[in-house]
C-alpha cells in the first residue's frame, strides 16, 4: 500500500514506519521536525518536511491510508498552553480529515491516548469506560476520536484509533529522544548514562502497594505491530478504538528498580511533589485488541523495554 505517516520522524512514528517498510509497504513521511528528527525517519521512507495543515499537497499524489502521529504530546505543556494543543491536535487533524476527503483518501490509524480517560474509576480500563479527560492533551485527543467517529458515519471513513498506555523501549536504533524530556524511563536512564545527578520521583503518597504511580507500560515494537494490524481493521464507514497496554502495572519504584539491575547503576532518586495531573493508577484491558485483531504483545516483560532503550540509549546509531 501506499501510506502516509505523519510524525514519521518522532518515536512511534518512526517505529511503525520502519515495520510498515519491512512489509514492502510504500511510506511517505510528513513531519514539520518540531519535534522529531531527520535521522529517525527510516531508509527507503521518503520524506517532506512539512505540517499537517499542507498534507492535501502530499495526499494529491494518491495514497491508500495515513497513519497519523504528528501531534503535541506532553501532558504538562498542555496545562500551560491549551491554545496550541486544540490547535495542533485538533484544528491540525480536522484540516488533515478534510485534506483527506478531498483528495478521496478514506483510512486512518489514529494515535490517540489514555489520556483520554483521566482518572479511572477502576482498572483495568476497558473502552467501554468513561472519558473524563483531566488535561487539554486528553482533551484534544478525545475531540479527534469523536470527529473521527462522525466522519466515519458521514463521509464512510475507515478509522482505527490506537489508545496508548506508557509506551517504552527502542526498536532497533529507534529510540525515544526529545529535546526536554519529561517520560520516567529516559528520565531514569539519563542518570545511568552520567547525564543527571538522580531522578526525582514525583510523589510517594498515593494508594499503591509503594506509595508511587503505577502504570502500565507497553514495547514500542509491539504497539507498532498494533498499528500495522488496524491499518488492515480500516472498514469504510467505521470508527473503532482499542486500548494498548501490556495489562500489567509497575510502579515507579519498581521501574527504577528495573534500570538499576539492567544498566548495573545505582541510580539515586530524590522525592519530590506528586505531578499535578497524575492518576494513581492507568493500566489498560488490552482484551478487545487481541480478541478482535490478534494483537499479541511478544516483548510483555518491563525488563526487555529497559534493556533495548538502554541498548539504543547507550549505543545511539
Ligand atoms: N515520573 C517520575 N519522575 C520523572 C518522570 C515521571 O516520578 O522524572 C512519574 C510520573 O509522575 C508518573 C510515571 O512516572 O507517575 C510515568 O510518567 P511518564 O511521564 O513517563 O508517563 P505518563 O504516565 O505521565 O504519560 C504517559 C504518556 C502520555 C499519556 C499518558 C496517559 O507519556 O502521553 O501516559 O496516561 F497521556
Amino acid at each position: 500500500m501506499k501510506l502516509l505517516v505523519t510524525g514519521g520522524a518522532g518515536y512511534i512514528g518512526s517505529v511503525v514506519a520502519a515495520q510498515l517498510l519491512e512489509e514492502g509497504h510504500e511510506v511517505t513521511v510528513l513531519d514539520d521536525l518540531s519535534t522529531g528528527h531527520a535521522d529517525a525517519v527510516p531508509p527507503g521512507a521518503s520524506f517532506v518536511q512539512a505540517s499537517i495543515i499542507k498534507a492535501e499537497g502530499v495526499l494529491a499524489d494518491g495514497y491508500d491510508a495515513v497513519l497519523h502521529f504528528a501531534a503535541k504530546s506532553l501532558v504538562g505543556e498542555s496545562v500551560e498552553k491549551p491554545g496550541l494543543y486544540w490547535s495542533h491536535n485538533l484544528g491540525g487533524t480536522l484540516a488533515l480529515l478534510d485534506a483527506m476527503r478531498r483528495t478521496g483518501v478514506n483510512r486512518i490509524v489514529f494515535s490517540s491516548t489514555a489520556a483520554t480517560y483521566g482518572e479511572p474509576e477502576r482498572t483495568p480500563i476497558l473502552e467501554t469506560d468513561p472519558t473524563r479527560p483531566g488535561n487539554p492533551y486528553g482533551a484534544s485527543k478525545l475531540a479527534v476520536d469523536t470527529a473521527l467517529t462522525a466522519f466515519a458515519g458521514l463521509y464512510g471513513l475507515g478509522a482505527v484509533s490506537l489508545r496508548y498506555f506508557n509506551v517504552a523501549g527502542a526498536y532497533g536504533a529507534f529510540r525515544e529522544r526529545h529535546t526536554v524530556e519529561t517520560h520516567l524511563i529516559p528520565n531514569v536512564l539519563k542518570v545511568a548514562l552520567g547525564e543527571r545527578e538522580s531522578v526525582s520521583v514525583f510523589g510517594t503518597d498515593y494508594p499503591t502497594p509503594d506509595g508511587t504511580c503505577v502504570r502500565d507500560y507497553v514495547h514500542v515494537a509491539d504497539l507498532a505491530r498494533a498499528h500495522l494490524l488496524a491499518l488492515d481493521a480500516c472498514t469504510p464507514g467505521e470508527h473503532r478504538i482499542y486500548n494498548l497496554g501490556s495489562g500489567a502495572g509497575f510502579s515507579v519504584k519498581e521501574v527504577v528498580d528495573v534500570c538499576r539491575e539492567v544498566t548495573g547503576h545505582p541510580i539515586p532518586t530524590t522525592v519530590a511533589a506528586r505531578r499535578p495531573g497524575d492518576p494513581a493508577v492507568l493500566v489498560a484491558s488490552s482484551e478487545k485488541i487481541q480478541r478482535e485483531l490478534g494483537w499479541k504483545p511478544a516483548h510483555a516483560t518491563l525488563r526487555d523495554m529497559v534493556a533495548d532503550a538502554w541498548t539504543a540509549s547507550a549505543k545511539p546509531a
